[in-house]
């Protein structure tokens, strides 16, 4: 792979680049819709990646080769614009603003993008693009930008220039992910750790299920979300709630009780989802596995009837990981809406599973649906 790129970079360039970096996409094991709500998550890297080349260029254009899409497009430094929908190149050029507005001093660069994320998956292709760019002008323009603020800054261009209201969980776990561990982060405090996933130890793999379900709706539905949870806080805020973070369900039914309906629901699903995620670094820290398994059900549960961010496609895969014996647990991942789900299986079954779901799927006439048998990888790279 690496090679075939660079020999690609110098076809078009006639130049060997000067940086070769890389980052990777994500499953989130579970906490999900709490970055926002300054709550816990356990996401973790995957192998899959994004790979951005570049060499600096003695003006101010920027040329960038897409590989997955053969296509290439430019842009000047000096005229950022983010009037938006022009697809792929956005995201690089919203690095480019967040890095000019923090005042960075920026060379024009001849570049080229290849991904093997799936694009609209739901693992995050967005969040490892904008990463291996971010890391890859670091290294070029000797910005030394910290981890952390690398991590901040790639969620504002896609904030603030690419336009979704993305949390900060997909691009912190594509900056801070290891081999084989979660990373279990505090999102109001901003503070992580380390989570081992012992998963070859007790034979098991991370099944993603994609579902093959892209539903544009995806990011109107995710925002509204979001206000539906600030509302539901500044409610509990009234009766002296820090944030979800601070709640159990018992208190959220003490102080909750001027939440009516949906905003209840919502608040419950955060509340719960917190209390998952720790119970999960529990688990993790003991290699409980089935308890693990349980609490992903459970996540997904939470999700479909109270946050009711599901579709008919990933609860097939709850209702398959239910009646798979080998099946520890299974729940959508990501913002939901289609996209993707993870379930935890015992690995000779793998086959066996992916069967069963290929069969549902069909006989309910849904999209045929994409596995991947992911590896926990790690965070950004340089490569040498
Ligand atoms: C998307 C967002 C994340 C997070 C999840 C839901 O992946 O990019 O920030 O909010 O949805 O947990």
């Amino acid at each position: 792979m690496e090679d075939s790129l660079i020999r690609t970079f110098l076809e078009i360039y006639q130049s060997f680049p000067e940086v070769y970096s890389s980052a990777p996409g994500r499953i989130n094991i579970i906490g999900e819709h709490t970055d926002y709500n300054l709550g816990y998550v356990l996401p973790s890297a995957i192998h899959l990646r994004t790979f951005f080349l570049a060499a600096r260029r003695k003006d101010r254009k920027v040329r960038v080769w897409a590989n997955n899409f053969n296509q290439e497009q430019s842009f000047s430094i000096d005229k950022l614009d983010s009037c938006g929908n022009k697809g792929w190149i956005d995201y690089l050029e919203g690095i480019y603003w967040v890095l000019k507005r923090r005042g960075a001093s920026l060379d024009g660069i001849d570049a080229l993008v290849h991904g093997n994320v799936p694009l609209g998956s739901g693992l995050s292709s967005s969040a490892a693009y904008e990463v291996s760019v971010i890391n890859a002008l670091d290294h070029l323009c000797d910005l030394k930008i910290a981890p952390l603020e690398m991590a901040k800054l790639a969620q504002k261009a896609e904030n603030d220039f690419v336009g979704v209201q993305c949390g900060l969980m997909d691009q912190f776990v594509s900056v801070f992910g290891q081999k084989n561990r979660a990373v279990f982060l505090d999102c109001e405090k901003l503070e992580f750790v380390h989570i081992p996933l012992r998963l070859d130890k007790e034979r098991l793999g991370i099944l993603v299920y994609d579902t093959g379900v892209r539903r544009e709706l995806a990011s109107s539905e995710y925002n509204k979300r979001r206000l539906e949870s600030a509302q539901a806080l500044k409610v509990l805020k009234k009766s002296g709630v820090k944030n979800y973070k601070h709640l159990t369900l018992h208190s959220l039914r003490k102080r909750g009780g001027d939440l009516k309906g949906e905003l209840f629901k919502r608040a419950r699903h955060v509340v719960t989802e917190n209390q998952r995620v720790q119970e999960a670094v529990f688990a993790l820290q003991k290699d409980d596995f089935e308890k693990l398994g349980a609490l992903l059900f459970q996540s997904h549960e939470s999700l479909r009837d109270d946050y009711e961010v599901s579709c008919p496609e990933l609860d097939l895969l709850y209702e398959c990981g239910k009646r798979f014996p080998d099946c520890l647990g299974a729940r959508l991942t990501g913002a939901g809406f289609g996209g993707s789900g993870i379930a935890l299986v015992k690995k000779e079954k793998i086959p066996a599973f992916k069967q069963m779901l290929l069969d549902k799927a069909k006989q309910q006439g849904y999209p045929q649906p994409a596995f991947y048998e992911v590896a926990v990888g790690e965070g950004k790279k340089i490569h040498k």
